[in-house]
């Protein structure tokens, strides 16, 4: 098989969705897959049939969400710019729910809406300005970035979206980052809903649901000892801290925690090549195949896998081909000792993986392969 390639483990996809079913069944908790993480429609029509919802942020998604299986009324259509042309593949797929994120677009899809002569479900993003501890690239509810109606602002959205006719609001929606490992953030945003759930109660208004978003981190550096992420935990958190009245739901949109363990980067060693002081293992795989190490400085497991069982005894820079210093998967890995021709597997690639890759210097796309 030509590499670069992404492999999918479905076995493992498989455990992962019994281990979230097993602990939101018979719960308020519905189920929204981040289509972001990764759109191959093989892993979507897994999810799909599981009776997931979808979270999607384009037009396309959108499309291809209900391609695959997904119930129109259990997606979401998030963003902070959705185009005209977006809103309106959202309203004639008859979604479940948009989600707002400014006074500005309050008005933009109540006129869509109302062109169309249809009522659309919505729901407020509210930046919770909660420091998720996580990469700055990747946080989200923190007050100065761009996501979300400030909470300065909350009174007046709510107010706004209530004098629409074509506009049903429906709940509150937030996301407080993405790699999120410890569940103190989570916590503390439940408390924030609470507060907000009784402030809003006092005046009249009663949302159906909560959207907590995404963001339940995975373990980059043990993917076999830790496959799936402790679901437990973090829907205990929720469903322990949040103080939802009869009916209420609260819906989560993970989409690393569902698909990153399940997808390894298998990519050739074109080359070792030694330097000075050191040796790089330059393989055929690059930032283009897999940029989150470039962008983010990432890491991702590396393993020898033609030389699996040896001793890691050997220091090695692992680089991609690309034109771009910022080419590179490990600096100083251990490994062992690695020839021409080898397949190293890029770990826990399944997320933000083949869903950035690009075709930066007129790169193929890695293609997906799937074992059972
Ligand atoms: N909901 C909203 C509103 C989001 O913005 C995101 C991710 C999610 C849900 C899903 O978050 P997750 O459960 O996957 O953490 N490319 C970056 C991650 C960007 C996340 C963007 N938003 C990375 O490779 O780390």
């Amino acid at each position: 098989m030509k590499t670069p390639y992404y492999l999918y483990d479905m076995g493992l996809l498989g455990r992962t969705l019994d281990a979230i079913e097993a602990c939101t069944a018979g719960t308020p908790v519905r189920m929204h897959y981040a289509i972001k993480a990764n759109p191959q429609p093989e892993l979507l029509r897994a999810i799909s049939a599981r009776g997931f919802g979808a979270d999607c942020v384009s037009g396309n998604e959108i499309k291809l969400a209900v391609e695959c299986g997904f119930d129109p009324a259990k997606i979401y259509f998030a963003g902070v710019g959705k185009t005209d042309e977006e809103i309106c593949t959202g309203i004639d797929v008859g979604i479940g729910c948009f989600n707002i994120e400014s006074l500005e677009e309050i008005d933009i899809i109540s006129g869509l809406a109302a062109k169309k002569g249809k009522t659309v479900a919505v729901a407020l993003r509210v930046n919770p300005n909660i420091d998720a501890h996580t990469h700055e690239y990747i946080t989200t509810g923190l007050k100065e970035n761009k996501f979300g109606i400030d909470l300065t602002l909350l009174d007046e959205a709510i107010a706004k979206v209530r004098a629409c006719n074509n506009l049903k609001l429906v709940g509150l929606h937030f996301h407080i980052g993405s790699q999120i490992t410890v569940n103190e953030p989570f916590r503390i945003l439940c408390e924030r809903i609470n507060a907000l759930k009784a402030k809003y109660a006092l005046e009249g208004i009663r949302f159906e649901c909560f959207n907590v978003g995404g963001g339940l981190g995975v373990d980059y550096e043990h993917p076999d000892e830790i496959p799936i992420p402790d679901f437990a935990g973090y829907f205990d958190t929720i469903l322990s801290t949040l103080n939802l009245d009869e009916g209420q739901e609260v819906h989560c949109e993970l989409g690393r925690a569902v698909v990153a363990q399940c997808g390894s980067l298998i990519t050739s060693v074109v080359l070792v090549k030694k330097g000075v002081g050191k040796s790089f293992v330059i393989v055929d795989a690059g930032m283009s195949d897999l940029l989150r190490p470039a962008l983010y400085g990432a890491h991702h497991k590396i393993e020898n896998i033609s030389a699996a069982g040896k001793p890691a005894d050997h220091l090695y820079d692992v680089v991609g081909p690309v034109c771009e210093s910022s080419d590179v998967f490990g600096k100083d890995e251990l490994l062992p000792e690695t020839h021409r021709g080898d397949l190293i597997a890029l770990r826990t690639a399944g997320a933000y993986g083949s869903a950035m890759a690009s075709r930066y210097n007129m790169r193929d796309l890695p293609p997906a392969l799937f074992s059972e």
